[in-house]
């Protein structure tokens, strides 16, 4: 399959069909076990693991080299397919062995720092430092390939439905996607600086308006933010735009790339994606991602609760409840662990109400001074809760609230192992608002980014009622991970400078920051739309597992750093001068 000059085989693929052949083999020392009149090493390579064979009678000057080698020295071995006096079943090669004639040493190894296993010793920080070893494991080896298949099913896929790549510069001004860029100086042009780009947004809209109807790109992004287990500093994206389209024309055209990808991958078929309004995402489950694998939707309660003596209940905006199927048995240590996740800061709630539905058709309450069983039957009928269920209600700001009810349901979700993996679940948020109001700046923000259109019939709206106004935007969510996210565009420039007003940019700081594209619309600008997809989390959601780390080979660490080669790192005083940039300490 492999043959070069200095191997004819790989270590995966000698089989009982080989007995007898010469071979060359290629490889890493796995293994070494010393068994008296034998010597046997496990010789690896991407592929697989082959067996070397040393007999201390026949080949006693070779047997005692090879007692020599260490773990991951790097061997060139020639010599005779033979059978295995006790076979291996669990590996491809199990049945065979290599009666080895020649042995080459083509590189030593130092003693790994950490075993180059399935289960290593090494810690994270340690493999991460070094990744290079650490991407000889299987593991890691096993996320690269998938990764690849991944990319390669993209573009098979693109290609095949008149999609072209086109790559777009790195080295360019900022484009708003709403985190801070990374910024590069240019050296030709002092006190200038060049921003990487957080999307191809803008370039790929300037080639809908070139004539490239159907444009992709899998390329590197980057945002400087703050790190998560989904989030990289620089990271991938299936970046996608289309002319003469509408958004039902993308979100049935990237259906269709997924399901690919899914029967591809995954030898999944599945269903037609559903569809949910963002609005009604965040009065169901308070999230514009919603992990749809379980239900628990939100209750809304104010109707059954405001009517006591509960100043908690009563002076709130909104008072919520979801349903915990058969944990109406809960200890009371059960119950205030829930209590302790919602006030932890990063939840950030006052409390949390329990009410637990007994066998004997009582309810019992962290709130009985204020309700009585009557009451409480009512909120269990809304909630359409029965006997041997819990029910926990959440109050306060109706934003807020649902954000919290939001996480104590995924916690929920998680300690009842609703989560679960081989599932999924897929769903297109539609009808994204265009704005959001940010109280602390007192101005609106693009909820997707400033080159989203308004929905049409939305269009006059924008100056007079502008939270009203929602957007032909649309994001994938798969298992409660974003997934996706796109819109239709603007496409004439009275309407983008609009938005830009919208914005708080005045027509001069537009026409600074994005005259390019103000102007470009003026020459003949389709109607156009798209969607980008994150590749790191793609991969990561069709693996069930919640790192996008894993899936990139030389990821940063969450301060987003690179260990192995040291980066961030400062320059010389030189490299600043030459850039003309002054440190202050
Ligand atoms: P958006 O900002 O939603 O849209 O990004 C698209 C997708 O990229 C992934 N993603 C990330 N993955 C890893 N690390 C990050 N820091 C990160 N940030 C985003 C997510 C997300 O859904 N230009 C628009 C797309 C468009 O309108 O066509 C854009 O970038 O999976």
């Amino acid at each position: 399959m492999l043959m070069t000059e200095m191997r004819t085989h790989t270590c995966n693929e000698l089989n009982a069909g080989y007995i007898g052949k010469e071979v060359i083999l290629c490889g890493w020392v796995q293994a070494i076990r010393n068994l008296g009149g034998m010597t046997f090493i496990d010789l690896r390579d991407r592929y697989g693991i082959t067996q070397l064979a040393f007999n201390s009678e026949t080949q006693s000057e070779l047997c005692e080299t090879a007692k020599e080698f260490g773990r991951e020295w790097v061997l060139q071995a020639a010599g005779t397919v033979a059978e295995r006096y006790s076979k291996n079943k669990n590996i491809p090669t199990g049945d065979v062995e290599i009666i080895v004639s020649k042995i080459h040493v083509l590189s030593q190894s130092e003693i790994p720092p950490f075993t180059i296993e399935d289960e290593s010793d090494g810690g994270d920080e340690l493999r991460m430092k070094y990744r290079y070893l650490d991407l000889r494991r299987n593991p890691v080896k096993k996320n690269m390939l998938f990764r690849h298949q991944i990319a390669f099913e993209i573009r098979n896929y693109m290609n095949n439905i008149g999609f072209v790549e086109i790559e777009t510069p790195f080295l360019i001004k900022s484009t708003p996607e709403g985190a801070r860029d990374f910024v590069v100086p240019s050296r030709v042009n002092p006190g200038e600086f060049y921003a990487l780009p957080q999307s191809p947004q803008t370039f790929k809209q300037l080639l809908m308006l070139s004539g490239y109807d159907r444009y992709f790109q899998i390329v590197k992004c980057f945002r400087d933010e703050d790190l998560r287990t989904d989030r990289q500093p620089e990271f991938t994206q299936i970046d996608c735009e289309m002319s003469f389209v509408t958004q039902e024309d993308v979100l049935n055209t990237f259906e269709g790339l997924v399901k690919h990808i899914f029967q591809k991958v995954k030898n999944i078929e599945i269903p037609d994606i559903e569809r949910m309004t963002y609005a009604d995402a965040m009065k169901l489950y308070g999230s514009d991602k919603p992990d749809t694998r379980f239900d628990m939707r939100f209750v809304e309660l104010n109707d059954r609760l405001q009517h006591k003596d509960f100043s908690v209940f009563n002076q709130a905006e909104l008072v919520i409840g979801i349903v915990a199927k058969d944990c109406g048995n809960y200890s009371r240590k059960q119950l205030d662990e829930l209590v302790d996740f919602v006030k932890r800061p990063q939840v950030g709630a006052g409390g949390l109400v329990y009410v637990l539905c007994q066998p004997d058709g009582n309810y019992k309450s962290s709130v009985d001074k204020f309700y009585d069983q009557n009451d409480l039957r009512k909120v269990a009928e809304k909630c359409h809760a029965e006997e041997g269920d819990l029910i926990l209600i959440m109050s306060g700001k109706t934003e807020k609230t649902r954000s919290q009810l939001s996480s104590l349901r995924l916690e929920l979700g998680r300690r009842l192992g609703l989560q679960k993996s081989g599932e999924y679940k897929l769903l297109w948020v539609v009808d994204f608002p265009l704005l959001e109001w940010d109280e602390e700046t007192e101005r609106f923000y693009a909820k997707h980014h400033p080159f989203t259109a308004p929905k049409p019939e939305h269009e006059a709206l924008l100056l007079t009622a502008p939270r009203e106004v929602n957007a032909n935007a649309y994001d994938l969510v798969i298992n409660g991970s974003e997934i996706g996210g796109g819109s239709i565009r603007i496409h004439n420039s009275a309407m983008q400078q609009k938005m830009f007003n919208v914005l708080g940019f005045s027509d001069e700081e537009a026409q600074k920051q994005f005259g390019f594209l103000l102007n470009a619309f003026k020459y003949g600008a389709p109607p156009h739309g798209g969607i980008a997809f994150g590749l790191d989390r793609l991969c990561a959601v069709l693996s069930d597992l919640d790192s996008i780390r894993d899936f990139i080979a030389f990821p940063k660490n969450n301060a987003a750093r690179d260990t192995m080669i040291d980066s961030p790192a400062t320059i010389s005083e030189e490299q600043l001068k030459e850039l003309g940039i002054e440190i202050k300490n």
